[in-house]
């Protein structure tokens, strides 16, 4: 169920990005079933699924921090991914869910938070700068021929 509601919510959010082709191969390998169970099976990762009307409508995804960064470590926390289908955004469920997220990351013994985001993503940018989120590097990030420029931000603990 993850897995597919995460290939939905990539697709609908950003599919509109990249080639079909491209798509395709991205998801088959970054939202299949096993890499989500790896990222699950590890101890310090956590998933939430939101429910409406029996459904389920987004998820958030949180787990050790891989973003390409000098500065992380392994104690640094990550939220990976959060998302929800496009007819259930605007209405405040998306913070709801990234308070849980972050509440739950703030428990646990990492160093500090990480979020990669699409520079041009602006809601969501606004959205985590709010949650005292600074910007603290860049990267790329590629899906076939596309190259997408992401911002990295950084909460110390304690700040949010
Ligand atoms: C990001 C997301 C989870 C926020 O959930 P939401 O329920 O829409 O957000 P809320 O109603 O709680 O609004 C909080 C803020 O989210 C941001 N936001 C709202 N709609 C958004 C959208 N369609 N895309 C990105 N961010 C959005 C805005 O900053 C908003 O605050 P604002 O109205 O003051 O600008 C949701 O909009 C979503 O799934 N967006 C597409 C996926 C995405 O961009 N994920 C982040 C990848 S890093």
């Amino acid at each position: 169920m993850l897995a597919s509601l995460g290939a939905r919510t990539f697709t609908e959010t950003f599919g509109a990005l990249y080639r079909a082709v491209d798509l395709a191969a991205f998801l088959a390998e970054s939202y299949s079933e096993a890499r989500l169970a790896s990222y699950l099976c590890h101890p310090r990762a956590a998933a939430w699924v939101m429910e409406a009307q029996r459904e389920a409508i987004g998820y958030a995804l949180v787990g050790p921090c891989d973003l390409p960064h000098p500065e992380v470590t392994a104690l640094c926390g990550e939220l990976k991914r959060i998302y929800l289908l496009k007819d259930w955004r605007g209405d405040g469920r998306g913070s709801r869910l990234l308070q849980t997220a972050l509440g739950w990351l703030e428990a646990q013994d990492f160093s500090n938070l990480w979020i990669g985001v699409w520079s041009e993503n602006h809601g969501a940018r606004r959205l985590y700068e709010r949650q005292g989120f600074v910007k603290v590097g860049e990267y790329d990030f590629c899906v076939g021929e596309a190259r997408d420029r992401e911002f990295i931000l950084r909460r110390d603990r304690g700040r949010g």
